[in-house]
């Protein structure tokens, strides 16, 4: 018996597999220091587990609408425009369990077989293998490090054809740290403003801005334009799983109908954790941003020392994105990730699921203190695995 052809094309999502794994040797008692979090390692905001604990006290543990609660829709909506100055109605918002599954259902909506979506590399790990869970071919257009890892318009005008579905933008970035400025979203927009594009933009990131100016793709092409965020990195509230998507309620409600048919609702005690944040905890943002602002100076002064690494300063998120090629002598960031996990016990996420080979992936969301013991284990082992 063979399995599906679509699960057979896709990949288990690298950062969660290796993540995984530096979970299971710190829980053995083992010193690891983990670069590999994709998640912020603050608690969760008090707000939003008192509401939860009240919201399972109060028995709302039943299904909720579909999108989510109207209380939690109306906060999503609120805090949104505070954030990214657009004002969304209700009905073109829908609360989903993590942001993940809202670009599933995006993808799902709007994507037929053999459509194609264009992605920009470096890429976030589950883009290219959730287009081809829908059946959609990904098209990579390329950033690059000299440009900051921001895509040249131009490019993204050549890769489209009459094919082209889709496209999904991602600032900041996971993996690199780059911030699209409004003038680069604005010659973006004119590129797509006449074609039938849609665009995917995922701000999961877009309050964790420490250099520049960041505003919301939908400010210049709101009515093609699909904005992906959530709970997850702004609340550090991953395990809730709670996302959103905001845009034209004929895509919306689109969703909504793929959620009815898959998860039915989003976890109701979340639902009501994550309006507790939302209300209350603007002040938990502002502090989380300038901690990460702290260790985002340290890590990349720390990297740039290092002779034969070279490295862009992100502008957001809490992720840095080195390249290590002069280190790799012919072998791979994967064999270099596991030489490090094993001989130095350092996590760092290999480019190669990036869609960039020669790079590393470190997220900053540790101490200050395991960001410089990590650093310098990383900086031994570098020299080790290119004399080995
Ligand atoms: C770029 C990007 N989009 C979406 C997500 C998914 O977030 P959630 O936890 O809400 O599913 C992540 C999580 O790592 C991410 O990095």
């Amino acid at each position: 018996m063979e399995l599906s052809y679509r699960v057979r094309e896709i990949k288990p999502s690298p950062t969660l597999t290796l993540d995984a794994k530096a979970k299971a040797l710190i829980e053995k008692g083992e010193d690891i220091v983990s670069f590999g979090a994709g998640e912020p390692d603050f608690p969760t905001p008090k707000s939003a587990s008192e509401e939860g604990k009240i919201s399972i006290d109060k028995g709302k543990t039943k299904y909720t609408a579909v999108d989510g609660i109207p209380e939690l829709k109306k906060a999503a909506v609120r805090k949104f425009k505070d954030f990214f100055g657009v004002e969304y109605k209700e009905s073109e918002c829908i609360v989903s369990p993590g942001a993940k599954m809202a670009i599933y259902e995006f993808l799902f909506s709007v994507v037929d077989d053999g459509d194609e979506v264009i992605i920009l590399s470096p890429y976030w790990v589950s883009y290219p293998d959730m287009v081809k869970m829908v059946g959609g071919v990904p098209r990579f257009v390329e950033t690059k490090p000299e440009n900051g890892f921001k895509p040249n318009p131009k490019d993204i005008a050549d890769a489209l054809t009459p094919r082209t579905k889709c496209i999904i933008l991602n600032f900041p970035c996971n993996p690199t740290g780059a911030v699209a400025q409004p003038d680069l979203f604005e010659e973006i927009a004119e590129i797509l403003k006449n074609k039938d594009i849609f665009v995917l933009s995922d701000e999961i990131y877009g309050t964790m801005i420490y250099d520049g100016k960041f505003e919301s793709f939908a400010k210049f092409l709101r009515e093609k334009t699909v904005v992906i965020w959530g709970m997850s990195k702004t609340y550090s509230m991953t395990g809730w799983r709670i996302g959103f998507a905001f845009g034209p309620e004929k895509i919306i409600s689109a969703m909504k109908k793929v959620q009815g048919q898959t998860t039915s609702n989003p976890t109701s005690v979340s639902q009501y954790a994550a309006v507790g944040a939302l209300q209350r905890e603007d002040e938990f943002v502002k502090t989380t941003t300038s901690e990460f602002k702290k260790r985002r100076d340290l890590i990349y002064s720390l990297l740039a020392k290092i002779e034969g690494i070279k490295c862009v300063k992100p502008e957001g998120a809490f992720y840095i994105f080195p390249e290590v090629s002069a280190f790799l002598k012919g072998q791979t960031t994967e064999a270099l990730s596991d030489f490090l996990l094993d001989k130095k016990k350092v996590l760092v996420i290999p480019g190669e699921g990036f869609g960039a080979p020669g790079f590393i992936r470190l997220s900053f969301a540790l101490s200050e203190e395991k960001i410089k013991e990590g650093i310098r284990r990383i900086q031994d082992g570098l020299q080790e695995f290119s004399n080995k």
